[in-house]
């Protein structure tokens, strides 16, 4: 056995449909198509995928609310069918856009009805209810009806809702779908401070947003029709994209750049002309050798009118792996 906080086997879960215009097979649809990951406990580790890539699903899995149809699951080291009642005792769940609650209820009230039903005294429900509010920052809110709340503040109040029982793993489940610029980066930074200050905690996260990822996530597994095809931290995994990173040079017009590729360092130069300019995109050796680059075109008196330095980002990673853009990947079905 291991001391993994989450740990899959091949695990793979298929839906029954109906024949319908999107299936007029009627087949089953497979959701979850032999997922084996690890992850260690106190790490924070993201799912990257489009919607109806399986995301949903591994969360509900391992959550123990659908069982898996092949393959083997294991939570906080409990498995997620013989030993569910453990696994729940040990997680919580949050998923974005919830409208879990009573409308009629204040903020305070439905939390403590939450605390209930995980079995917490009041005393202690209510100290640590009004303590989550205040770090959230929905203090103010405690006693306003959950109906008049902003989708920003209903979800940092199922946050709070999530964190009471101070689950040993946490599964987030596209936290911020749906909130503005805002709300969102609010419940990002939530999250994190809820991390740092309880070490060893695990959080499952998935999401469709590459910079949400990349900003919380030790470790990133991108999700593909049931199929998990890479997993790393966000920098490996940006460093595995063809051509890492690369220099963008506009300099006045040049007349053939067979010379840059001469530059010691310069591994690949690629020019464009356009509106009077030479465009040089350039892969080197490293970062130094831009400074060959530049004197050569010194030497050559051509002005340079701009320097960019390009990282690649997780979506370039996206885009090598499954052939397509983030947004344009959606695979279809019921997301
Ligand atoms: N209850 C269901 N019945 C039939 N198909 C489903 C059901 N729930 C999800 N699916 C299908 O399973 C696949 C994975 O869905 P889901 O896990 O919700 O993906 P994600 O959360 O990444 O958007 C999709 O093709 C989706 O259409
Ligand atoms: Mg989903």
């Amino acid at each position: 056995m291991s001391n993994l906080a989450i740990a899959t086997q091949d695990l793979v879960r298929t839906y029954r449909t109906r024949k319908s215009a999107g299936n007029p097979s009627g087949a089953p649809v497979v959701a979850l198509d032999g997922v084996t990951l690890d992850i260690p406990p106190g790490e924070f580790f993201g799912l990257l995928g489009p919607n109806g890539a399986g995301k949903t699903t591994f969360i509900k899995v391992l959550v123990t609310l659908l069982l898996p149809t092949s393959g083997s699951a294991r939570v906080a080291g409990f498995d997620v069918v013989g030993q569910a009642q453990q696994v729940r005792e040990r997680i919580s769940m949050v998923s974005g856009g919830e409208h879990s609650g009573y409308g009629l209820l204040t903020v305070r009230e439905q939390l403590w009805m939450f605390s209930q039903f995980y079995g917490m005294p009041t005393q202690t429900a209510l100290a640590r209810i009004d303590e989550l509010l205040r770090v959230v920052g929905l203090y103010e809110e405690r006693n306003r009806r959950v109906s008049a709340l902003s989708s920003g503040m209903r979800q940092k109040m199922n946050m709070v809702r999530g964190l009471l029982p101070d689950p040993e793993i946490l599964f987030l489940d596209e936290p911020t779908v749906g909130l503005d610029v805002e709300a969102a980066r609010d419940v990002r930074a939530y999250i994190k401070e809820w991390i740092h200050a309880t070490p060893g905690r695990t959080i499952l996260l998935t999401t469709h947003y590459m910079h949400e990822a990349e900003e919380l996530c030790d470790r990133v597994a991108i999700i593909h029709k049931g199929r998990i095809v890479a997993c790393d931290t966000p920098a490996a995994l940006r460093r595995r994209t063809a051509g890492g990173t690369y220099f963008v040079l506009t300099t006045e017009p040049l007349d053939g750049t067979a010379w840059v590729s001469q530059v010691p360092g310069v591994q690949r130069a690629d020019a464009r002309a356009s509106d009077g300019r030479t465009e040089l995109r350039l892969q080197l050796a490293d970062d130094g050798v831009i400074a060959g680059v530049v004197k050569a075109l010194a030497d050559r008196e051509r002005r340079i009118f701009s320097l960019q330095k390009i990282e690649p980002s997780l979506e370039d990673v996206f885009v090598q792996i499954v052939g397509r853009r983030l947004e344009e990947a959606d695979e279809g079905g019921r997301a």
